[in-house]
């Protein structure tokens, strides 16, 4: 538990620092294959909402999780967007599940390109 809010602690420092930017910092390329391999990861991030180490407040998001759709375990509610837009409908949270090491700032480079660390 200890751990848990040390993380909170650290990533909310770091998300606001990187906050104070105006723009979203920059991902490093990503790859579908290589995340599309591990299925359906949906239940993965519900799992983590229901055991509370989700690392943001989830909002409506874990309803919108029962989803057979890979794609919308990490493009959240793109199914009902009836435009399109550069943004990809993604929440870093998600990614945090897994990749769960907050390191900041050297951390952060494992997505985000060096220019916004
Ligand atoms: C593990 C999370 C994850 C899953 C699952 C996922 N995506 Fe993505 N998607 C991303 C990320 C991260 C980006 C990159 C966004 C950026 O660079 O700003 C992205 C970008 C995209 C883009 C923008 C164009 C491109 O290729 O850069 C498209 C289109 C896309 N995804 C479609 C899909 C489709 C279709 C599926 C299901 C088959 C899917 N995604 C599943 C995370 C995911
Ligand atoms: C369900 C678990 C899971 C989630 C969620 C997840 N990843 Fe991954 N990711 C993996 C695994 C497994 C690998 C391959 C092994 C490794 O390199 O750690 C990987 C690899 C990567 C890599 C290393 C390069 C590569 O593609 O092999 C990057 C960068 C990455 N993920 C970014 C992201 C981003 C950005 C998100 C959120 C949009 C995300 N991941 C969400 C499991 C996950
Ligand atoms: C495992 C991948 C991953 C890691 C590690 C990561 N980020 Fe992110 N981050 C993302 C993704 C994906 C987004 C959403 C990008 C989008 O919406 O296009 C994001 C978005 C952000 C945003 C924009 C606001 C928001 O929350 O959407 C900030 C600020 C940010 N990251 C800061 C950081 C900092 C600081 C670190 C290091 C402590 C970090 N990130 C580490 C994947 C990651």
């Amino acid at each position: 538990m200890a751990h848990l809010v040390q993380r909170l602690i650290l990533f909310g420092i770091a998300a606001w620092a990187l906050g104070q930017q105006a723009e979203i910092p920059k991902l490093k390329p990503f790859s579908h294959k290589t995340h599309l391999k591990l299925g359906n990861i949906a239940p993965v991030i519900a799992a983590a909402i229901d055991k509370g180490t989700y690392l943001s407040p989830p909002g409506d998001l874990r309803s919108r999780l029962n989803t057979n759709n890979p794609c919308l375990a990490c493009h959240h509610g793109i199914d009902n967007s009836d435009g399109t837009s550069k943004s990809t409908f993604l929440a870093m949270a998600d990614c945090l599940v897994c990749h769960n090491k907050v390191d900041p700032p050297i951390s952060c480079g494992f997505c985000h390109a060096r220019s916004s660390t």
